[in-house]
């Protein structure tokens, strides 16, 4: 009899402990994906050019509309509330142009699309500049830049201030007028 209970006894720790792994196992993994919160990606996913207008290598001016959809990718597994914001396109370091960002919610695993347009002109660069003989190679060379302020909100309880940028670069194919090599960091 005695024998037995102590057998009892062994088997419960053994259930015990068992238990205590697998509860461990599942918080750490609710720890490592749930509650682990990322930064989410702001970038643009696809751009076109309208109103396209252009001097040559002479008389070298720009002056068009970019169409660009732009994409706020949140993993987290809550939502992704930002702040309002610009967008700048930059030649040569020289911001051309830019749009507003109005501030919104991205859901929870969720990549939140919007349009946004952009007027672009040379106007505002000095006439230092290289654009005479990137007119003249038949690409021009743009960046933009964005930061997203904003908070991940998780669980109704934790909010943590996350900032998103992004840094893009492209070039606008003077013969197609098209852009092209857009690459997003
Ligand atoms: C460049 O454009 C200017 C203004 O339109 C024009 O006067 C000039 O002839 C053009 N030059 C060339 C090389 O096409
Ligand atoms: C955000 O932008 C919208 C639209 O431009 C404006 O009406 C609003 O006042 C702005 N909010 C803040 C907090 O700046």
């Amino acid at each position: 009899m005695k024998g037995e209970g102590k057998r009892n006894n062994a088997k419960c720790w053994a259930y015990v402990a068992a238990f205590v792994v697998f509860q461990t196992a599942i918080i750490l993994i609710f720890a490592l994906t749930v509650m682990r919160i990322r930064t989410p990606k702001v970038r643009f996913a696809a751009v076109s050019v309208e109103n396209f207008n252009t001097g040559n290598s002479t008389s070298p001016f720009f002056d068009m509309k970019l169409m660009a959809q732009v994409t706020v990718k949140n993993t987290n597994f809550g939502h992704y509330k930002y702040e309002n914001s610009t967008i700048k396109i930059l030649y040569g370091g020289n911001q051309v142009g830019e749009a507003a960002v109005v501030k919104a919610r991205a859901r929870a695993r969720q990549t939140k699309k919007f349009d946004v347009t952009i007027d672009i002109s040379s106007t505002s660069l000095s006439s230092n500049s290289n654009l005479g003989n990137d007119i003249a190679s038949g690409v021009l060379p743009l960046s933009s830049q964005a930061k997203l302020e904003g908070k991940v909100h998780l669980m109704k309880v934790i909010k943590r201030k996350k900032s998103s940028e992004m840094s893009c670069t492209m070039g606008i194919n003077l013969g197609t007028r098209a852009v092209q090599d857009l690459n997003c960091k």
